[in-house]
């Protein structure tokens, strides 16, 4: 039995987290390729002023890409968050999430009421919850931690002002803000809130491989998981996942031959995402360099390929230097 958020049954209950500045559209379209479910956006802003920028340009909903397309949005304010849910579903958004769970200075400092630090108050998050479930016709899910921190964790009452609210499925980190990634993520509180509500609970944190993932789906008894940075540089741990936790076939081998080609295929689609055209001679010391170094640094971590070649790679200057170098150290 797949995963199902509200009308939309899931090829797989395995999810492709959210994760700003790595879940962009060439990240989405290669884990689906090889079988999550669901791959939702990197989080966008609900302030529609900031339309115009080109990190939210990337982040707006795509109507070619495949479905369902879910885009998490970030904010403070319940009206404003509603307004920006209905601009994104029209723009073409078939799920929103709402993040509850960025611990960011940024986003949830001192100074700072979104992401995470909204889960202090819960009369907000009824409120942000309520205006965009009333502002839009998609189902709308949500994505949270634990809670703030260890004394305050109230994931089961979210969940329940969440499934009051008419939220369709949520997904829950098993760590507190004030956690932040520290080792280990825990799994009993995803237990307990899966026996409190009836709507799907996705199980986050720390799934890296089937072992795990077969442990926290049982004891959770979660409807689905989600994965996040175990996917860095291995989009194909979906197939892997799948084929040994739900008996999914994977549609092709996944040999290190296979990898490498997958490898290549992910920073040329960086490239071009960028606006890079491979086959010029591009200046390569710019802004972009940053997005195409942290894909080639997962890729040769992923497959544990030492080369010399690392850092000639990474400083090189010319998008066609960079390739070739890649290309290079991946196949010879
Ligand atoms: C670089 C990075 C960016 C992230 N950005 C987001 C985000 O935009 N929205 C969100 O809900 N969570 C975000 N997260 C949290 C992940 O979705 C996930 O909850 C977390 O990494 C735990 O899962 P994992 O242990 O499988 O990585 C981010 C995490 C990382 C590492």
């Amino acid at each position: 039995m797949t995963l199902k958020i509200a009308n939309f049954e899931l090829a797989s209950s395995l999810l492709q987290a959210p994760m700003a500045g790595v879940t962009d559209r060439v990240y989405r379209d290669l884990v689906r390729e090889h079988g999550a479910g669901l791959a939702t956006s990197e989080m966008i802003t609900s302030d529609l002023s900031l339309l115009n920028t080109k990190k939210t340009q990337l982040r707006l909903p795509q109507m070619d890409e495949s479905s369902p397309r879910s885009i998490q949005i970030v904010g403070t304010e319940p009206s404003v968050m509603a307004e920006a849910a209905k601009f994104y579903a029209e723009q073409g958004a078939e799920i929103i999430d709402i993040n509850f769970g960025c611990p960011v200075k940024k986003v949830a400092g001192s100074k700072k009421l979104a992401g995470s630090a909204l889960l202090k108050d819960e009369v907000r998050v009824k409120r942000i919850i309520e205006s965009i479930v009333s502002a839009v016709n998609v189902p709308v899910t949500i994505k949270y931690r634990t809670g703030w921190d260890m004394k305050t964790r109230n994931a089961i009452r979210i969940a329940q002002i969440a499934e009051n609210a008419g939220v369709a499925a949520v997904a829950l980190h098993g760590r507190t803000r004030e956690d932040k990634y520290k080792p280990y993520a825990e799994y009993e509180t995803i237990r307990q809130t899966k026996k409190y509500v009836s709507i799907p609970i996705i199980a986050n944190g720390d799934i890296c491989n089937a072992k795990q993932a077969a442990f926290i789906l049982d004891y959770t008894q979660a409807d689905g998981l989600m994965v996040g940075r175990a996917s860095f540089g291995q989009p194909w741990i979906f197939s892997e996942l799948n084929k040994l936790l739900f008996k999914i076939q994977p549609t092709c081998e996944i040999t290190d031959t296979y990898k490498r080609e997958i490898a290549l295929k992910h920073l040329r689609g960086v490239y071009k995402l960028h606006n890079l055209d491979a086959n010029r001679l591009d200046d390569c010391t710019t802004n972009h360099s940053r997005f195409a170094n942290k894909v080639i640094n997962w890729y040769l971590l992923s497959m544990s390929i030492q080369t010399d070649l690392r850092p000639k790679i990474l400083g090189a200057r010319t998008v066609r230097e960079q390739l070739s170098l890649f290309e290079e150290a991946l196949f010879k």
